[in-house]
């Protein structure tokens, strides 16, 4: 396992563990983890003492079991709320098993115990087992939770998986498997793959001026790159977002740079990027951006005043073509976008033209019926050589598949 700290001071999780029969394979995940040099911090819920014993937890990890907001001896020699120091402390969090409760609480941002409080307060990437009956994780109720946890780039869920539960039923609720989610923990420690790297992403739209009142620009949300750049950023990257108008929070540990217009965005590039494209190792390039822009932008609202109008454009420069024209070697790697409307083999015609055209790495070939405004995508990976179609999935899980090609792109360059 690569540690993201030195071995005097090794990784922490902080295992949080909730109620439900599958608690004893917390212990199964714990040892695993410690094993791997992890130091594994166990809280407990009240409802997971009924499943597994704190002293159990205690022996196998070395170290107090909280289980409650109160349980520390208040003539503790150190200070502070347990919940804000574990989740200054925790590398990673691993929540196993999470049940239906415990998902609820995350999606919904509450915090009455001391497994919540610390989750609410954490800026690490947490990852999440969920185990409920079939019924229980088909309902509605939950399903909207995962859509809205799913939409949390810092949170991976790690199943459940289809097979037997508690009760001897089957179906899709069952827990992981310890040795699954110790991986999904060992990725998150690891995320190592992109420390040390500068990626810059744009994202969402640019828009285009055409008076005071009206602009020309497209449907682009930026939820794609927004979720790049916060899986980014969680993988240990330094990211630089440059981001079109668009109404999304900016992901946790990334710099973010508004611009409106494509001018706007080429100056952002530069600014990040460095005149000789020597400050990042990688640029993404997710935002839409706006081929024409009009020739004249008029400094008053524009009056209607024929029954017919011809509004002349220019083009704006092709950005991610420019800066491919311009790279000297092969650093930074480039990745750009290819929005069509096009499916199958005209699909991956159309993205390896453009990889060609634009002089780049690779390109994430996607369709706009599929992209625009969704929280899932489906998407073609393109290079030179080959192609992958990735399964439809979030756009989380995505922004780390393509990640996943630009820390391997990224290590060939610099070897
Ligand atoms: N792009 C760019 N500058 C532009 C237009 C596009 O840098 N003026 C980038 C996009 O960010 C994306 C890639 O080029 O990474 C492809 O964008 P896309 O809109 O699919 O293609 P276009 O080059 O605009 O070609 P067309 O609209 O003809 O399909």
């Amino acid at each position: 396992m690569t540690k993201t700290k030195t071995n005097e001071t090794p990784p922490v999780v902080v295992l949080a563990v909730t109620g439900s029969i599958a608690a004893y394979k917390a212990v199964e995940v714990a040892r695993s983890l410690i094993k791997a040099g992890v130091r594994v911090i166990p809280i407990m819920t009240r409802a997971a003492t009924r499943f597994l014993g704190p002293a159990t937890m205690a022996g196998i990890c070395g170290e107090r079991v909280l289980t409650d907001m109160w349980s520390r001896d208040p003539q503790a020699a150190e200070p502070g709320e347990p919940h804000v120091e574990l989740a200054k402390m925790a590398d990673v969090i691993a929540v196993v098993p999470a049940t239906v409760e415990v998902l609820g609480s995350m999606a919904t941002g509450r915090a009455h115990d001391l497994v919540r409080a610390t989750l609410l307060c954490a800026q690490c990437p947490i990852v999440a087992a969920p185990a409920m009956h079939p019924q229980m994780w088909a309902h509605p109720a939950t399903q909207r939770h995962i859509s809205q946890i799913a939409q949390d780039a810092r949170v991976a869920l790690v199943g459940p998986v289809r097979g037997l539960v508690a009760s001897g039923d089957e179906g899709l609720g069952r827990m992981a498997e310890p040795a699954a989610i110790v991986a999904r923990i060992q990725q998150c420690l690891s995320v190592g793959d992109l420390s040390g790297m500068h990626i810059v992403v744009t994202a969402g739209p640019t828009i285009e001026d055409i008076d005071p009142a009206r602009f020309l620009s497209n449907r682009s949300s930026g939820k794609m790159g927004f979720a790049l750049a916060a899986r980014a950023a969680a993988r240990g990257a330094q990211v630089s977002l440059i981001a079109g108008p668009v109404a999304l929070a900016t992901p946790v540990g990334v710099a973010r740079y508004d611009v409106r217009s494509t001018l706007q965005m080429q100056a952002a590039l530069t600014e990040r990027l460095g005149d000789d494209l020597d400050e990042a190792d990688a640029l993404v390039m997710v935002a839409a951006v706006a081929d024409y822009r009009p020739e004249k932008k008029s400094a008053e609202k524009m009056k209607r005043n024929s029954a017919s109008m011809a509004l002349r454009l220019v083009a704006n420069p092709d950005l991610l073509s420019g800066i491919g024209g311009r790279r000297l070697g092969p650093r930074p790697y480039l990745v750009g976008f290819a929005l069509e409307t096009a499916d199958g083999d005209a699909l991956v015609d159309l993205a390896r033209g453009k990889l060609e055209k634009k002089g780049v790495d690779l390109i994430v070939a996607n369709r706009a019926q599929d992209a625009f405004d969704k929280d899932d995508n489906r998407i073609v990976l393109v290079t030179q050589s080959a192609h992958e179609h990735v399964a439809p999935a979030s756009k989380t899980a995505l922004a780390d598949r393509i990640l996943d090609r630009v820390a391997a792109g990224c290590t060939r360059t610099s070897a």
